[in-house]
């Protein structure tokens, strides 16, 4: 019996997962017509944008299982692809967990899987088996492509199913996808990351950096702007170590300028770059490609040297300054953004005037500021010099101030130019207005209606309002960037 129906089952990827999804749609079928009602599902995403990108994965393969998307959590199957960066984003996870399981009271045959990179920590999975029995499905940040296999599982299984991975194995390639927006995506061009900042916790739920193998970015870019994508952001946790480790190598610059030729392909962004690798042949290449973007997020995590030392961020204050410089040398309408990390270990009012002595010097458009989380298994999380809570407080509500009040300063330079923008949704909040994005990613209000949902249409910036602009849809000329 276990060899009749195991033998057609095929062993390759991804020909075996689209052999489940067929399973999962006779079995959804059948689910149907004991329900009397559309098996939902509900995917919902809590951390960075290339657990974003999953979610994207995720959402492809359920639909192609024969499931339909529903709105929330009232719902037959629901996901969450969880993050454990800091310790707040678990605490999330847990609260909605605790409304699941009421949920769940209310429709037993209700199923719910975790996956992402909080599901990689063992002490987790042992916190979920203990205290939250109702969970069906766990899985983990290396077998996403799986979850038509899981699914089939969880759907024919009455006991929690657990399927993490310490490492991946090969990059799957050619599963659907379900793109929250039609006009923009994100592309994966690596996976994992090597660097073992002191305070992270992403190289151990994330595992060794792999780089995709450049044909297959660009074909799937070519597909997606065939597709009617006009704005890709390349990710990767480290994107400027790009290639490194391919079989032929080839820098993230390279692979930038081949992807600044694809045809129909009209913004490129990326995230992340480390300073440490970020090469002036990558600035040559921002500054020579058309396509690509005029921001750079650099995340600077702190402006003292000798904190920098103990993050193992391989890099001082005086060489971040100088590669912000030979940036704005090259590209002078750059925009630059941050990540700053306060209360690090061991971090003094000097060090941190340091971090205040940078941003007062870079002057970024935005910065995205943490209080330190300590991570258990990270170098930092033994580190017995914490900083008090309060003293962390205190610092963070200053380095704020400072960080929104030149923001507020730089984002009004373009006022009363005209800037393309991509329009990306009608205003929620005034009736005959759309909502769409500058090259430097800043939001610009302007009158309009659902038609321009994803054109790039040219916009005479009237007003800037701190975070955003409101504007005025001008007359079409020929350069659309
Ligand atoms: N790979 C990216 C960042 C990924 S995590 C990079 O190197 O820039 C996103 C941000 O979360 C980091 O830049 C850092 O500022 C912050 N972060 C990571 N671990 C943290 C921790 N333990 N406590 C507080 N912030 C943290
Ligand atoms: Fe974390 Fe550092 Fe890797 Fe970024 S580069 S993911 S901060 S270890
Ligand atoms: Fe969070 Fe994982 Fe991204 S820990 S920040 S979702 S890589």
């Amino acid at each position: 019996m276990y060899n009749e129906i195991t033998l057609d089952i095929p062993m390759q990827e991804p020909k075996r997962q689209y052999y489940y999804m067929e399973k999962c749609r006779q079995c959804v079928r059948e689910l149907e017509k004991e329900r009397g009602h559309a098996l939902k599902f509900f995917v919902r995403t809590f951390g960075c944008q290339m657990n974003a990108r999953d979610s994207e994965k995720l959402r492809g393969i359920l639909l192609q299982a024969g499931l339909e998307e529903g709105m929330d959590e009232e719902a037959d199957f629901v996901l969450y692809n969880t993050c454990t960066v800091r310790d707040n984003a678990n605490q999330k996870v847990y609260g909605h967990l605790g409304y699941l399981q009421t949920l769940k009271k209310k429709h037993p045959a209700m199923k719910i899987a975790l996956c992402g990179c909080m599901m990689q920590e063992p002490a987790v999975v042992e916190k979920i088996k203990k205290s939250y029995g109702f969970v069906d499905l766990i899985f983990g940040t290396h077998n996403i492509y799986k979850l038509a296999e899981l699914l089939y599982c969880c759907l024919t299984e009455k006991k929690m199913v657990v399927d993490v991975w310490d490492c991946a194995e090969n990059v799957v390639e050619d599963l659907p996808a379900m793109r929250k927006y039609p006009f923009k995506s994100g592309v994966n061009i690596m996976y994992g990351c090597n660097n073992f900042c002191s305070y992270c916790i992403v190289p151990y739920v994330r595992g060794r950096e792999r780089s995709r193998d450049p044909k297959e970015i660009l074909a799937e870019i070519r597909r997606l702007a065939l597709d009617g994508v006009k704005e890709i952001m390349l990710l990767g946790q480290n994107v400027n170590s790009y290639g490194k480790n391919l079989a032929k190598p080839m820098s993230f610059a390279e692979l930038l300028r081949q992807v600044n030729e694809v045809e129909g392909i009209e913004r490129i962004r990326f995230m992340t770059s480390h300073p440490k690798d970020l090469s002036d042949e990558l600035i040559a290449a921002m500054r020579d490609c058309k396509k690509v973007c005029h921001h750079l997020h650099l995340p600077l995590q702190s402006g003292s040297s000798r904190i920098l030392k103990v993050m193992n961020r391989h890099y001082t204050k005086e060489q971040y300054l100088d590669l912000a410089e030979r940036i704005r040398a090259e590209i002078p309408d750059i925009s630059l953004t941050t990540d700053i990390i306060v209360g690090f270990p061991g971090e003094t009012e000097e060090d941190f005037q340091e971090t205040l002595d940078v941003v007062r010097k870079i002057r970024y458009d935005s910065a995205f500021t943490f209080i330190y989380s300590k991570r258990t298994g990270t170098a930092a999380a033994a580190m017995e010099n914490q900083v008090p809570e309060a003293v962390v407080k205190e610092r963070f509500d200053r380095l704020l101030r400072e960080v929104q009040q030149i923001a507020a300063e730089v984002c009004g330079r373009d006022v009363n130019t005209v800037q393309p923008v991509l329009v990306e949704c009608e205003n929620d909040h005034q009736p005959g207005f759309v909502s769409g994005r500058l090259g430097n990613n800043l939001l610009v209000h302007f009158p309009g209606d659902a038609s321009l949902i994803g054109n790039i249409v040219p916009v005479k910036l009237t007003e800037a309002k701190g975070f955003y602009y409101i504007g005025k849809r001008e007359k079409e000329t020929e350069d659309g960037r």
